[in-house]
């Protein structure tokens, strides 16, 4: 899960990274009620959405007065920032910038360990940086054992050369932005700018924050920072019935299981859809190992709640789970929507006692439901059914 800037500038807070006061305005009138909160000064005001580059788009203006703070959340509110739409800005206290640093702290998957990056050249976008100047972006591994202590906070400055009266008050702040990463399970912390006042101070003045959400249950606080207004609707559902589910935008609803076995079916029925209209998966949904009847009646119910959706590809490989488990599933599935099941159902089982398996959805008879052997037979099936 990734935040917002301002739950990302809170975060730093919890946890001493020096940051400067900020308000969430939804109106231009808060925004200058929140600048005359402020002192009455020079304010930034920020677009929050989640996605960089808002400075360049237009979504963070200086403003010199709650007057000027007003209007320009009156310009950025409503705004359209690659796509994302500002709902809310930040007024932060405006900061006098001597210099901008990057810093940031991340999941290093292939190497099994953490990665720093830092550079003295901050402010500008880090990709290009990494690009055209390698050199001016240093990257030290992070032993998940050990973390970001004094002396790794120490190699981080030193590699990215800080001079060295700026190298303790930046290492000290690095540490704390571990601790935001270590004590919240985050799998990113960036700060674009990490800067240097006129006056000497380390601030974060950008923050950047990605949560790991398997660490959900060690943080009863975090589900408070989901912001369940922005979410599909069907994801919504779908997370509150603890389904992995991802919306496309197709119209073969896909419910398989095992996550490896759905991506190969979105595959076999893109491709088998070029033959019926170029249809398209609708979603993933992948309802794990244990497929009982409960677990299937919430993925159909969560698919045909989709008002995209023309047909479903059932795709079951029995395993540890029988398939006879699995028919009887798809069978109470139907039997608990009733009426609500209206769409055609291509079912394809496999693997683990398949022959009783089918013996049962053949015996339930179901209107709605046809019986392909083969995954390729049932996703030109489904295809063709949403097509139709
Ligand atoms: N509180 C602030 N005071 C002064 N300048 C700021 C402040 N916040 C951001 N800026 C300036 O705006 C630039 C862009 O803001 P930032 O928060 O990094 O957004 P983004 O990375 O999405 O463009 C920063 O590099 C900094 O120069
Ligand atoms: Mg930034």
């Amino acid at each position: 899960m990734d935040l917002y800037e301002y739950q990302a500038r809170d975060m730093f807070e919890k946890h001493g990274v020096p940051v400067l006061p900020g308000i969430v305005a939804e109106t231009p009138a808060e925004a200058k009620a929140a600048a005359e909160q402020l002192g009455g000064g020079t304010v930034v005001v920020k677009a929050q959405v989640k996605t960089g580059g808002r400075g360049k788009a237009g979504g963070v203006k200086l403003a010199h007065s709650p007057e000027e703070a007003e209007a320009a959340a009156q310009a950025i509110l409503g705004m359209d920032i690659k796509g994302h739409t500002v709902h809310r800005v930040m007024i932060a206290a405006g900061a006098k910038i001597a210099e901008e640093f990057y810093f940031s702290v991340l999941l290093d998957r292939a190497e099994r360990r953490y990665l720093a990056m830092c550079s003295v050249e901050g402010g500008v976008e880090i990709e290009q940086l990494a690009v055209e100047r390698p050199e001016a972006l240093a990257r030290v591994a992070v032993d998940p054992l050990t973390g970001i202590d004094a002396a790794k906070a120490q190699e981080i400055v030193e590699a990215a050369s800080f001079p060295s009266d700026l190298q303790g008050p930046v290492a000290d702040v690095i540490q704390k932005l571990w601790t935001v990463y270590a004590n919240e399970d985050a799998t990113l912390v960036e700060v674009n700018p990490l800067v240097r006042t006129e006056d000497g101070q380390v601030i974060a003045l950008d923050g950047k924050v990605s949560l790991d959400e398997n660490a959900g249950f060690r943080h009863e606080d975090h589900e408070a920072l989901e912001d369940k207004a922005a979410a599909d609707p069907l994801e919504a559902k779908a997370k509150a019935l603890d389904l992995n589910y991802v919306k496309l935008d197709g119209s073969v609803g896909i419910i398989g299981n095992g996550a490896g076995l759905v991506m190969s079916t979105l595959d076999v029925v893109a491709y088998a859809g070029q033959a019926h209209g170029g249809v398209k998966p609708a979603n993933f949904l992948d309802i794990g190992g244990g497929a009982s009847a409960a677990v299937m009646a919430n993925g159909l119910d969560v698919i045909l709640n989709d008002p995209q959706v023309k047909s479903v590809f059932v795709n079951v490989f029995g395993g540890i789970t029988s398939c006879i488990e699995v028919a009887n599933g798809i069978v109470g599935a139907l039997e608990q929507l009733g009426d609500e099941a209206t769409k055609p159902l291509v079912v394809r089982l496999d693997g683990n006692s398949v022959e009783e398996g089918r013996e049962i959805l053949a015996a339930a008879d179901h209107p709605l439901v046809t019986i392909v052997e083969t995954m390729d037979g049932a996703a030109a099936k489904a295809a063709e059914l949403a097509n139709a």
